[in-house]
């Protein structure tokens, strides 16, 4: 974190930093942010948030601009997200819609955050009728990303990154596979240096897709959401309690092998190789306590469905994701079947 200040100060975004984050994370990396930011001449501010997806609200938003709006009066002021994807999208939202735009740095302090939502200038609040209705697309101007944070993270919330990095892998990277299937073991255990390699790896893949097809409008963007579509309709099916997003989009990466392997596309071995790592992990391969009809019923409102017609991203073999359309309802329904604990 010490060299935050560094990265900051050429990049000349304004004197007065607007830190939103939540209360856990100011306690835990706040004096160190500050000492780095006063070292390097800023005035800053803490804004702090509740630690809930509930902050992802219109009513937060409103609240924490009218707090900025004070905070600006006589500065130039630009906003630092600090903390996980919550925060992340919060303030990217606010970045984007204050004065029309101000600037604003990602500091993100989950491996989720680090590897896939503080990348790619998706921002976001949840309204009633679902996650993420409210957004915009607003690139920040630097994602500064400190593996050393990540110590504090409990272990379900580092699995939940890891399946976004295994994601990464089995649509894009088959080094990135193997070099997950060889060091899973050093990666859990916290590694710094195994961590860097991984983020590094993957924020650069992401990056890449991003630049390709940023408003998720050249049907590239979209392969990014390889195990999202049944994964999000188990999350939901389960209420979000049973299970998080990293285990949900694990169960709808191997329910999307089955569905391949059932069509043809997949090769076997790939959806073997993923099983083999999903379970060394520590994901789960089942999915608990779901009812059947509630995740058939969820799937349909999936972003990649228009009209009718549905579209999965599958994969062909480790490192290939390809998009295929009209995928028929009795192939999903077998697939997911498979994945129901017993
Ligand atoms: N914008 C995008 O492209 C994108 C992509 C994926 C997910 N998302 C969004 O991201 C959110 C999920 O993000 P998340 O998984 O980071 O959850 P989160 O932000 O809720 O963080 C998870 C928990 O970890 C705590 N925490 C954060 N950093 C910590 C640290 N260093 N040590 C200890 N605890 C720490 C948080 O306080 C929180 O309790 C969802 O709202 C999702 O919609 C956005
Ligand atoms: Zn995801």
């Amino acid at each position: 974190m010490s060299c935050l200040g560094k990265y900051l100060k050429p990049l000349k975004l304004g004197s007065d930093a607007y830190i939103i984050t939540n209360p856990m994370i100011k306690k835990l990396y706040g004096q160190k942010l500050e000492t780095c930011l006063s070292k390097a001449g800023f005035n800053y501010k803490f804004k702090l948030i509740a630690d809930s997806e509930k902050s992802k609200s219109l009513s937060t938003v409103y609240s924490v601009i009218e707090d900025l709006a004070a905070y600006d009066k006589k500065k130039k002021v630009f906003i630092i997200a600090f903390g996980g994807g919550v925060v992340g999208d919060l303030a990217g939202f606010i970045a984007s819609i204050y004065k029309r735009g101000i600037a604003y740095v990602q500091v993100p302090t989950t491996l989720l955050a680090q590897v896939d939502s503080s990348i790619g200038g998706k921002t976001a609040v949840d309204l009633v009728r679902g996650k993420n209705l409210a957004g915009t697309f607003y690139q920040p101007k630097l994602v500064f990303s400190d593996t050393a944070m990540l110590k504090t993270l409990d272990s379900r919330q580092i699995l939940s990154g890891l399946a976004e990095i295994i994601k990464y892998g089995i649509i894009k990277d088959p080094a990135l596979f193997s070099y997950l299937e060889k060091n899973y073991k050093k990666i859990l255990s916290r590694d710094s240096g195994q961590l860097e390699s991984i983020i590094s790896r993957s924020s650069s893949i992401k990056a890449k897709i991003v630049e390709a097809d940023e408003r998720d409008e050249k049907g590239i963007r979209i392969i990014l959401n390889f195990g999202h579509t049944i994964g999000h309709a188990i999350e939901a099916a389960g209420a979000y309690k049973r299970h998080n997003h990293g285990e949900a989009v694990a169960l709808g990466m191997l329910a999307a092998c089955d569905i391949g392997i059932i069509l043809g596309f997949t090769d076997k071995n790939t959806a073997k190789r993923l099983e083999r790592l999903i379970i060394a992990v520590g994901l789960p391969i089942r999915i608990k306590k779901c009812a059947f009809t509630d995740i058939i019923k969820t799937h349909y409102f999936d972003k990649k469905f228009s009209g009718i017609k549905n579209r999965f991203i599958l994969v062909e073999k480790i490192g290939r994701g390809r998009i295929e359309k009209n995928i028929p309802l009795a192939v999903i329904k077998t697939a997911v079947r498979n994945r129901l604990a017993v």
